[in-house]
């Protein structure tokens, strides 16, 4: 047998150490499939380690430390020094991609990061490989987790978003700082990269619009049960006539929607093109041991000499007002002529009533809607002008909704 593979580990916490374990007891697997045995050349942590010698001693450099300082700088230098890299990091590709891959191209190096997206849902390598010659159009699913968890805790349980927030933070699905994840932030990082991969445009971060699950309320989730909807934010990479549209929002799902079942902290990222239909893959969106394993795979790939392909880079508009169906929930005074000026205000806006569900709250009422698809802009504007209405008791509430049927 050859040599064996030097690796320097850059990180060794959750994943990292999880990596180094698996590592360890695959070893033998890695070989027979890659032809070399790996072996860590040398970790490097705030207390331990020195990264020019890891590097020295590296062919291949795994990056497990996160955020983007001083990670982009190690990587950028590995990568310059021709080595290698895999890294889990999805704010370094999302905001530095171009660098990267130009820096790997030149120096004539991978660099793969397929535990960066949907954990160990192999959503990188179908893009890059099994579809790197098919015109993609569309790439969308549930990208994050923990948002994933609360919303499936607030629709099984009732429980208010604070407290299956609380819940999740205490199953470890939630960080104690998790507004990157409610906030929608964190799957808009993964909807940048998906976009780029899947269309060969350089999305950046501010490309992409985003919402998050904060604003959510247990009774929206109640009543689209009633209508036989379910709820989840989704992550939607798409061509919109000559352009793309990258976007991250809750949305209401029918139930045969393929991901209407994904529940609890798995992710599902589904693939559409004219010549495949659709494709859709699921697993754990994160975790030490999986996301380790993501990791292990793009290690056996580039030890294994298969390179990722890349989309022809080209410049696609970013379109913003695209058209959708929206779920509203209005509070309205419980009395004559309620329904037909609400009727009025969407009729001159253009925007469509599909079904509408009323409910009695003493001297109020609750109207449950869901439109037909529209230009956003035409329902947004719909949604100011009933916001103005006297008779209307609360914010009005709008959610989106998936109307394509699956069979
Ligand atoms: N956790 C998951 O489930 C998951 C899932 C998908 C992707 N990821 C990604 O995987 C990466 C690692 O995440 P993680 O959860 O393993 O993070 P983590 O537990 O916080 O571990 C980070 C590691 O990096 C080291 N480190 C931090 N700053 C450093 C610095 N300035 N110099 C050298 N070492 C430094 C830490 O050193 P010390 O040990 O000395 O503190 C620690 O070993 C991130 O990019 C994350 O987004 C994680």
């Amino acid at each position: 047998m050859s040599d064996p593979v030097r690796i320097g580990l850059l990180g060794r916490g959750t994943v990292g150490d999880a990596f180094h374990e698996l590592l360890g007891q695959r070893a033998d697997a890695v070989a027979a499939a890659a032809g070399r045995r790996p072996e860590i050349a040398g970790v490097l942590r705030r207390s331990e380690g020195d990264f020019d010698a890891i590097l020295e001693a590296s062919e291949v450099v795994v990056e497990l430390i996160g955020g983007t300082d001083p990670a982009r700088d190690y990587v950028l230098r590995a990568l310059r020094a021709g080595r290698h890299v895999v890294t889990a990091n999805k704010q370094l590709i999302a905001q530095f991609g171009d660098e990267l891959f130009d820096a790997a191209r030149e120096a004539g190096v991978q660099l793969r990061f397929e535990a960066a997206v949907a954990g160990v849902v192999p959503v990188i390598r179908v893009i890059q490989e099994s579809l790197a010659a098919t015109e993609i159009t569309k790439v969308f699913g549930i990208v994050n987790g923990t948002t994933n968890f609360i919303l499936s805790e607030m629709a099984s349980t009732g429980a208010s978003y604070a407290d299956a927030l609380g819940r999740a933070q205490e199953l470890g699905y939630a960080e104690a700082d998790p507004s990157d994840d409610v906030g929608g932030a964190d799957a808009a990082a993964k909807m940048a990269i998906l976009a780029r991969l899947a269309f060969g445009a350089p999305v950046a971060l501010g490309d992409v619009s985003y919402e998050g699950i904060t604003e959510i309320q247990p009774d929206d989730i109640a009543y689209a049960k009633e209508l036989g909807l379910s709820l989840k934010l989704l992550g939607v990479a798409e061509r919109r006539g000559g352009g793309i549209s990258v976007r991250v929002f809750p949305c209401f799902l029918y139930p045969r929607h393929p991901l209407a079942p994904v529940e609890g902290p798995f992710n599902a990222v589904m693939v559409e093109a004219p010549t495949i239909t659709e494709i859709t893959m699921s697993g754990p969106g994160a975790g030490g041991v999986e996301t380790a394993s993501a990791v292990l795979g793009d290690l056996v790939s580039i030890l294994s000499g298969q390179a990722p392909v890349h989309a022809a880079r080209q410049s696609l508009e970013i379109v913003r007002d695209i058209s959708s169906s929206f779920y509203l929930h209005l509070e309205v005074a419980d009395r004559p002529g309620v329904l037909a000026r609400i009727a009025d205000v969407l009729g001159r806006n253009e925007v469509s009533v599909r079904s509408v569900v009323q409910r009695g709250l003493g001297d109020d009422a609750r109207l449950v809607m869901v439109m037909h698809e529209c230009p956003e802009s035409w329902f947004f504007k719909a949604l100011d002008e009933l916001a103005t209405l006297e008779f209307i008791r609360a914010q009005p509430r709008a959610i989106r909704v998936i109307e394509e049927e699956f069979v």
